[in-house]
């Protein structure tokens, strides 16, 4: 990332904050178009959790609305880190917009329900935004997780349902399965270079009004430049992320990943600008890891950066391995 350097001890102006929404369909309600992950790769030293704390915070500062969590991050930690970063906001966390998920392991209608207990307790909150099912388990039917989570909504304990990792199938099977309350979200690994299912869901999500949340939207890193060199991806990065990080195709994404940076500095923007702005055209709400502070002001500088058609035509051209 092309970060400015700072001085030690001198605290940055805050970033232009990222406000933009999208609409969330059927509530009335908007949903932040960026925010920030906390599920830290399963780093969960105290150290880690320090700094996991202190980049929240930071975020928060720097004026992203929208957190996401799960209660299987850290198996609680995550959330209570966030719970503890809120809780320290001057003036409350009512603003702020906040998604968790519920486990896999956890669809069974009272499973559900302690999960979600389990869930605001550790955030310090009566309801969350949205509550997502984390993933689909084959094993316990869609009706049953939703009827549910409806009960949890008309109650006022849950804002609105979401799911994660479903398939197009999987997302209208969850839909039939509603009566009243509106899937309002679905949370797919989406970027440039991870986009066969995301394309397709990107565009049914746009036409229905459902929020395609992005995560790994920065290919843990590669799209901000990491990994080009010198640096080689880590183990925990490799694991987390294997399709790109696998030995046959590594190779081939870092060499898109290099034009992707040649056309980021010819264009004079953050390689991540490319990342970002070509989600954002695509209708989708990133939804990054940051372990540092600093990356989160890097990011939302690169959030600002807005490219040009032209520039997002040909990070797309290259991404999908033709020439630009
Ligand atoms: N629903 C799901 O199943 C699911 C699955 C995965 C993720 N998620 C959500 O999506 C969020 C983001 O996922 P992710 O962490 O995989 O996404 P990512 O945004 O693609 O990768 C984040 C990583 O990129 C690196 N990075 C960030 N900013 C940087 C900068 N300015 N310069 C250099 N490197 C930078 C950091 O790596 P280092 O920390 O190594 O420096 C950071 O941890 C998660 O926290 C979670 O909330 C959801």
């Amino acid at each position: 990332m092309t970060g400015r350097a700072r001085k030690k001890g001198s605290t940055p102006a805050p970033s232009a904050p990222p406000d933009d929404r999208l609409r969330l369909g059927g509530t009335g309600r908007s949903h932040p178009a960026i925010g920030l992950g906390l599920w830290a790769l399963g780093r969960w030293t105290r150290e880690d959790e320090a700094r996991t704390q202190a980049t929240a915070a930071r975020a928060l500062e720097a004026g992203v609305r929208w957190f996401d969590t799960a209660e299987v991050y850290g198996t609680g930690r995550s959330e209570r880190i966030l719970g503890d970063v809120l809780r320290r906001r001057a003036g409350g966390g009512d603003e702020v917009f906040v998604t968790t998920k519920v486990s896999w392991e956890h669809l069974r209608p009272a499973q559900v329900r302690s999960a979600l207990i389990g869930s605001l307790a550790r955030l310090g909150l009566s309801s969350v935004d949205v509550y997502l099912v984390h993933a689909p388990d084959p094993h316990v039917s869609i009706t049953e997780t939703m009827g549910v989570l409806e009960e949890l909504w008309t109650e006022g304990k849950i804002r609105a349902v979401g799911v994660s990792n479903f398939s197009l199938t999987e997302l209208h099977a969850a839909r039939a399965a509603l009566s009243k309350a509106p899937l309002v979200v679905n949370q797919v690994l989406y970027n440039l270079f991870d986009r066969e299912e995301g394309d397709a869901l990107a565009d049914y999500c746009r036409a229905e009004r459902i929020v395609l949340e992005a995560y790994t939207p920065l290919a843990r890193g590669l799209l901000t430049g990491r990994y080009l060199d010198q640096e080689k991806p880590p183990a925990e990065v490799r694991r987390f992320a294997h399709r790109l990080f696998s030995p046959d195709l590594f190779p081939i994404y870092r060499e898109r990943a290099r034009a992707l940076r040649a056309l980021a500095v010819a264009a004079g923007i953050p390689m991540a600008a490319l990342a970002l702005g070509w989600l954002r055209r695509r209708g989708a709400a990133p939804v990054f890891g940051a372990s540092r502070p600093e990356q989160v002001d890097e990011i939302l500088a690169a959030w600002a950066a807005r490219p040009s058609e032209d520039v997002l035509d040909r990070a797309d051209a290259i991404a999908r391995g033709e020439r630009a």
